[in-house]
């Protein structure tokens, strides 16, 4: 008897012992839950015919992420005079580029290149010009702030100033607690690269008229003329598709439905200034990083993507119209005859196979020119998504 009423106890004991232990577990689990879930999983505006970017793993997409990152990106007090963001030099209207040949940073000091666009961002295996190892967006973001050669926003040392003016701030610490979860500690560095990340990669640009003839079933949405353009920019004439080739016009490209990325550089016969095939001592390509004599003057083929808004061209901002592009393309390299830079770059001895020159008539020229126009996505320059979130209307004004 005595042994059943001690079971009796023991047993009602386990049983409320298991009962609070399933309400807390329970509690807890619901707060996990709905921090999960008060995250929402971001949708993407693509066309069901284009792959999605590949996200990292520890980096997911979500929609709070996107808009903190939009936030920062357009934030001035990211740089040292509070003068300056990333829209700075990468402004919408002219597809995130600045207009300027080579970019300007906040301490008044010339970047050695041109500012690049920032449409699709998210297919680029590679980033920037021509430096092999920068293949993250998350770690890209870093240069702008803090980088020193050259300087672009100026932060390096103000790392707790930075993270204090943030903390300090309402709307950072709600965009902040809705994207990484509550607590000032969610607020670092990390974060503020891995949400900028995210919102570059929802800069998605395909809706230009070419997208909507090529893959859009729109047979009328470019003209005759950028047809034939077309036909030439494909052609073994022209070999402009070896490069730019593919979904985003760059052979340096990745995305979920190619087995692998692909990252290729090429000398394009820009230059040849000392007539064994050097280039300008500060933009001398992926040898900055190599060394290896055969890699001077590589460059990233970028995305032609809205290029008709993007000049000036190449990676100093050297070549001012698309006109002129195509001239040193057809003559296999661009001839300088004066100045400190003066050399022919047709006799590159780096230059790639597929520029050796090309014949090809004015109207054909013009065909090509207005190809490349059809690559302009008004929708993207103009997609209040992509804006200024301080400023109402902000799409065509940049920053
Ligand atoms: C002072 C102007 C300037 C500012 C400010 C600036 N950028 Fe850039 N951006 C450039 C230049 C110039 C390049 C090319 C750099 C190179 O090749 O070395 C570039 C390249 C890039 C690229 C690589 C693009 C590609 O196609 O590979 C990304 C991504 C980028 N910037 C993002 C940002 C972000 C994010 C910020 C803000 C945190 C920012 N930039 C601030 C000028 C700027
Ligand atoms: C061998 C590869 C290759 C071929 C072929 C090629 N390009 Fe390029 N293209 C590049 C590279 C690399 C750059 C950047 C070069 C630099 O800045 O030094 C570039 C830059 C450009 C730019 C400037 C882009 C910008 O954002 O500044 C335009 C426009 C362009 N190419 C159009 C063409 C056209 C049109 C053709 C065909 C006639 C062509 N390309 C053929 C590799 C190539």
């Amino acid at each position: 008897m005595i042994y059943r009423w001690k079971r009796c106890l023991v047993l009602s004991i386990t049983f409320i012992f298991t009962l609070i232990l399933s309400i807390a577990l329970s509690a807890s689990l619901n707060r996990g839950l709905s921090a999960s879930t008060s995250n929402h999983a971001y949708v993407w505006d693509i066309p069901p015919w284009a792959p999605k970017p590949i996200v990292p793993a520890d980096n997911p997409m979500t929609a709070e992420k996107v808009e903190l990152g939009r936030h920062l990106f357009y934030e001035k007090r990211l740089s040292i005079n509070n003068q300056f963001s990333c829209a700075s030099c990468h402004i919408q209207a002219i597809a995130f580029t600045d207009g300027k040949p080579v970019a300007i940073g906040a301490t008044g000091e010339s970047h050695p290149r041109n500012s690049m666009s920032l449409a699709n961002i998210g297919y680029n295996s590679v980033l920037t010009w021509a430096n092999p190892g920068m293949t993250k967006l998350e770690f890209q973001a870093l240069i702008p702030m803090f980088g020193e050669h050259p300087v672009e926003m100026g932060l390096a040392g103000k790392e707790q100033e930075v993270l204090k003016m943030l903390r300090e701030d309402q709307k950072y610490q709600k965009l902040f607690a809705a994207a990484f979860g509550e607590g000032e500690s969610s607020i670092n560095i990390n974060n503020i690269t891995k949400a900028i990340a995210s919102f570059q990669r929802s800069l998605i640009s395909f809706n230009s008229p070419y997208d909507r003839y090529r893959y859009g079933g729109e047979k009328n949405a470019i003209s005759a003329a950028a047809k034939r353009g077309e036909a030439l920019f494909h052609s073994e004439r022209l070999e402009c598709f070896h490069c730019h080739g593919g979904l985003n016009f760059s052979d340096s490209i990745k995305h979920e439905r190619l087995a692998f990325e692909e990252i290729a550089f090429h000398n394009t016969g820009l230059y040849n200034v000392d007539g064994k095939g050097s280039y300008p001592s500060n933009n001398t390509g992926i040898y900055e990083f190599t060394h290896k004599p055969e890699d001077m003057g590589k460059f990233k083929a970028p995305t032609l993507r809205n290029i008709a808004l993007t000049a000036p061209y190449m990676h100093d901002g050297s070549i001012a119209t698309l006109a002129e592009a195509i001239d040193h393309y057809q003559a296999g390299g661009r001839t300088i005859t004066q100045g400190k830079f003066a050399g022919v770059g047709s006799q590159n001895p780096f230059k790639s196979n597929f520029i050796s020159g090309f014949s090809l008539s004015p109207p054909e020229k013009q065909d090509l020119i207005e190809f490349l126009k059809t690559l302009t996505d008004e929708k993207f320059i103009a997609n209040p998504a992509f804006s200024d979130p301080n400023v109402v209307n902000a799409g065509k004004t940049g920053s």
